[in-house]
């Protein structure tokens, strides 16, 4: 093995790795030092701001193959029957930061960034096709909740279920959170959605709306919460070096995606809201369609520089694929790029693991860590007469809805079957089995046990009823029995 010479950044061999320049053996340090200053400068700029949320996670490479046929549905070329796209994946844990431990009870993030031959689509969704809240003005409020106190930098149950209770819409997220989904066996052994409901367009402009369904092939399997306790402390990289071992060892991960689809007239028309994130669409009205199968197949080289400046974002569509009406898909649209611009830096679009596959022919220039630039024959303004890209107007009215044009604040236009709790009841008696509505009862005790502020845990005792009546009667009583035992508790410590 040829052992080459240390330089430093501009490639000039260095005379030490271990000794500072100091004036005798003994004295003090040289401040020309030219490369111990190098050194302690790039090592204090290592880290770059994590992620505001989904902070923890990891991630690897693979391919998305279509395997069934929806070209009636898309143009999209990464959907054509028989394509093959790669793919970046990454999974996380919503509120934790970037230590903290891969198993503590949260939804889990399930990004994939498909590198298309006509730009980068991303799907960033979680493993529950629902979310806390419905319209993205709330998203802060809502994360401030799930983190920290300002005050103790401690995280806090009362402001927690404060937060849930007064906002009803996240009934049915927090009975996923509470239940068994709340603690997957590991990030390959857990379904992925794109929980949003998007607009397919295909070959001939009709629209479609779609919901993404990611369904594993190692199976759902959940984890007990008193081993994801232990396992917190004992292994807080858990699910991190589960997915790069399995991959090491040519153990491929993958997913079935499968898409519902609703005609677009039925967006209007439809029972309850479908553009609200807080509801799933039932399968006996829109049946899963097969569109193929997506494997993790490669690991990342370099963790920093494939998974934690990896950029994804909602707001990166293709062709054939665009938005829909719902109030938190279209706030998330600009706060993604918008977080990577801080937290990657201006140009984090150039960085091999976001850069597209396919041309970049963009009037955009300079900027901070600017890589690539356009030829110097190029125009740098539109429109010109130098013959630089042109957009196309064709494409102008793709992505389009109707609306009926006011500007206002206001919840959505409620429909028959609009309720907060209904979804949430029909998950808990209808797909959970005795053993999950025990579980999920014993979750929500201990998680409520821990409220300082009796109304708000008369609020969470209202809040459970409300999903199920017989529930929020077996949540009382536990409550009751917990806060007897605490009782004793405290007067035995009194007494001692
Ligand atoms: C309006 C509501 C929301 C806002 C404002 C928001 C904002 C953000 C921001 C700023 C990031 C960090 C991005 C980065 O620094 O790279 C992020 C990450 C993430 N968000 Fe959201 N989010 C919202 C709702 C959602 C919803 C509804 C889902 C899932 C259905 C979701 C899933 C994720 C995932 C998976 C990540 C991690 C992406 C990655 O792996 O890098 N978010 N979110």
């Amino acid at each position: 093995m040829t052992i080459k010479p240390t330089t430093d950044q501009t490639g000039t061999p260095v005379a030490s790795d271990a000794h500072s320049l100091t004036t005798g053996a003994d004295g003090v340090i040289a401040l020309h030092d030219r490369y111990l200053v190098e050194k302690l400068a790039q090592f204090n700029r290592e880290r770059i701001p994590e992620r505001i949320v989904h902070a923890k996670g990891g991630g690897a490479h693979g391919e998305f193959v279509v395997t069934g046929d929806v070209s009636k549905y898309t143009r999209a070329a990464v959907f054509q029957p028989g394509t093959v796209t790669p793919t970046l994946q990454r999974f996380s844990s919503v509120a934790g930061e970037q230590g903290s431990p891969d198993t503590w009870r949260d939804v889990r993030g399930f990004s994939v960034k498909f590198y298309t031959t006509e730009g980068n689509y991303d799907i960033v969704g979680n493993n529950t096709p629902v979310f806390f809240v419905r319209d993205g003005i709330k998203f802060p409020d809502f994360i401030h909740s799930q983190k920290r106190l300002p005050g103790t930098g401690l995280r806090d149950a009362t402001m927690q279920w404060d937060f849930w209770t007064l906002s009803p819409e996240s009934a049915h997220q927090v009975t996923y959170l509470m239940g068994d989904r709340g603690l997957p066996r590991s990030w390959r052994e857990m379904p992925g959605f794109g929980s949003h409901t998007y607009q397919w367009i295909n070959a001939a402009g009709e629209r479609f709306w779609v919901k993404y369904h990611f369904e594993s092939n190692q199976g759902n399997v959940e984890m007990d919460g008193s081993e994801a306790e232990l396992l917190a402390g004992a292994d807080a990289d858990y699910y991190r070096r589960d997915l790069s071992d399995a991959i090491a060892a040519g153990n491929f991960p993958s997913w079935n995606v499968s898409v519902q689809v609703m005609p677009y007239e039925q967006g209007n028309t439809y029972r309850f809201n479908p553009f609200d994130v807080t509801k799933v669409w039932p399968h006996a009205d829109f049946p899963l369609i097969p569109v193929g199968t997506h494997t993790l197949n490669r690991n990342p080289e370099n963790f920093f520089a494939e998974i934690e400046q990896a950029a994804f974002s909602p707001a990166n569509f293709v062709p054939g694929i665009a938005a829909s009406p719902d109030k938190m898909l279209m706030a998330r649209i600009f706060s993604y790029p918008d977080a990577q611009r801080y937290r990657v830096g201006t140009n984090y679009a150039q960085l091999p693991i976001n850069a597209p596959k396919s041309p970049v022919n963009s009037y955009s220039q300079d900027g901070s860590q600017r890589h690539h630039f356009n030829a110097p024959s190029v125009p740098n303004y539109a429109p010109n007469s130098l013959g630089g890209p042109v957009a196309d107007p064709a494409a102008a009215g793709e992505g389009a809805w109707e609306d009926d044009g006011t500007l206002l604040r206001a919840a959505a236009t409620l429909r028959s079957e609009d309720s907060d709790f209904g979804q949430a009841g029909t998950l808990y008696r209808e797909v959970y089995d005795d053993g999950a509505k025990a579980r999920l009862l014993d979750t929500i005790t201990g998680a409520i046990s821990g409220v300082t502020r009796p109304e708000v845990t008369e609020r969470a005792i209202w809040y459970w009823t409300s999903v199920d009546a017989d529930l929020g009667a077996k949540l009382r009583a536990n409550l009751a029995v917990f806060a007897e035992a605490a009782a004793v508790d405290a007067a035995y410590v009194a007494g001692q």
